[in-house]
């Protein structure tokens, strides 16, 4: 009787020190991402507080408050580091270029922060329903039935940036976005999205071609 109390509590012991330090970060990168004003251009708490068109345009960043279901790890660590334009055009404008100015954090920073970032989730988003992949019929509905590619770049058959340029861009997606996150970005729109800047797909789209259409965007990732 001892023995298992003894050996439970052991095994608790070690379980809270092995998820401490990520609990730790977490708490870390929200005090930076507050010292650093992040939070003057993003919020972080959800659910979407944005109701009108003022509010969206109100806003000076996207919402982070599902970040940690949105983007994918390593990607949202060197993003941090060394953030590039991932909209062509400035936030909020269909007219002018993406002034690349976005604040950069120190590499510890960056990793606190991306723990902070990556404990905001939603459950809207249900793991393991997307597996990346290169599908024609994804293909066929990106660039020509709904044409995504209208306002969307990726990389065009011929390995050049093709595409338009009022959404954010997707390239190298399969290497930002949780695959899931896509999927359910698609048919919940509201959820992530109460103002919409993009046409809502759901009752154009089958299920089955949304999924078509995440995976294929999932699959997008550099040429080796
Ligand atoms: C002056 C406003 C402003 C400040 C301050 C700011 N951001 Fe941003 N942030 C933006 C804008 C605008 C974008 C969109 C950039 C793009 O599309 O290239 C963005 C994009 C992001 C993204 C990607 C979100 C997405 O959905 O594409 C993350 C993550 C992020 N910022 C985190 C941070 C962190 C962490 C800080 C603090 C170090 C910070 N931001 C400070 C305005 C700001
Ligand atoms: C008329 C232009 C337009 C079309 C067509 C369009 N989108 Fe978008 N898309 C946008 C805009 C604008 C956003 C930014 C979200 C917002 O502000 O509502 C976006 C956001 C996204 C995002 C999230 C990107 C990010 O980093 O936040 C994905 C993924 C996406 N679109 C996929 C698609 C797919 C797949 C299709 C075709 C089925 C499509 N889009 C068609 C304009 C468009």
């Amino acid at each position: 009787m001892m023995k298992t109390i003894l050996t439970a509590g052991v095994g608790a012991l070690l379980l809270s020190v092995g998820a401490a330090p990520a609990l730790a970060d977490a708490a870390a990168g929200k005090g930076v991402f507050e010292a650093k004003g992040c939070a003057d251009c993003h919020y972080t708490d959800g659910p979407a507080k944005e109701k009108t068109i003022e509010d969206q345009l109100a806003k000076k960043g996207p919402e982070l408050w599902y970040a940690g279901s949105k983007f994918q790890k390593d990607w949202l660590a060197g993003w941090l580091a060394d953030p590039q334009p991932i909209r062509p055009l400035k936030f909020n404008s269909l007219t002018e270029e993406n002034p690349a100015d976005h604040p950069k954090l120190a590499g510890d920073e960056a990793g606190s922060v991306t723990d902070f970032l990556m404990s905001l989730t939603s459950d809207a988003v249900e793991a393991g329903s997307v597996k990346p992949k290169k599908s024609p019929k994804g293909r066929q509905i990106f660039t020509k039935k709904m044409p995504c590619s209208g306002c969307h770049q990726y990389v065009g058959r011929k390995k050049t940036i093709a595409g338009g340029r009022s959404g954010p861009s997707l390239v190298d997606a399969g290497l930002r976005l949780n695959p899931d996150w896509i999927l359910a970005y698609m048919q919940q729109p509201e959820v992530f999205k109460p103002v919409k800047m993009m046409p809502v797909f759901t009752g154009l789209l089958s299920d089955k071609d949304m999924l078509n259409v995440a995976r294929y965007v999932a699959s997008f990732k550099p040429k080796k």
